[in-house]
C-alpha cells in the first residue's frame, strides 16, 4: 500500500510499504523527516504523532488504551484524528493512506 505524509510546511512524501508494517517504520525506512520515533516503536515516546486525514480515520480506528494515554503527552495538538503512527499497521485497504506530520516532534 502507498502511504502518503504530508509535511507541516508542504512537501509530500509518497512512500511504497508492506502490508503489516506500521505507518511509522514504513516512514523511517524512507528518511521521511518529522516522524522521529525515538523509542522505535515501543509505544513510549509519542515522537510517532501524526494526524490521520479525515477519510482515513474510520478505516484507521481509535487509538488503543496505552496508545490514548501517551498521545495526552505529544508535543503537538492532539486532534481527533491524532495517532502514533508505530501503532498503525498498513493492510491493502489502506492504500492511498494520507497523514499529516506535526509541526515539530523533538
Ligand atoms: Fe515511540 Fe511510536 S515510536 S511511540
Amino acid at each position: 500500500p502507498k502511504v502518503i505524509y504530508v509535511g507541516s510546511d508542504g512537501p509530500e512524501y509518497t512512500v511504497d510499504a508492506t502490508v503489516g508494517d506500521s505507518v511509522m517504520a514504513a516512514a523511517v525506512r524512507n528518511g521521511v523527516p518529522g516522524i522521529v520515533a525515538e523509542c522505535g516503536g515501543n509505544q513510549s515516546c509519542a515522537t510517532c504523532h501524526v494526524w490521520v486525514r479525515e477519510e482515513f480515520a474510520p478505516l484507521v480506528g481509535p487509538p488503543g488504551d496505552m496508545e490514548d494515554d501517551l498521545l495526552d503527552l505529544a508535543v503537538a495538538e492532539r486532534r481527533d484524528t491524532s495517532r502514533l503512527s508505530c501503532q498503525i499497521r498498513l493492510t491493502r485497504e489502506l492504500d492511498g493512506l494520507t497523514v499529516d506530520i506535526p509541526p515539530e516532534q523533538p
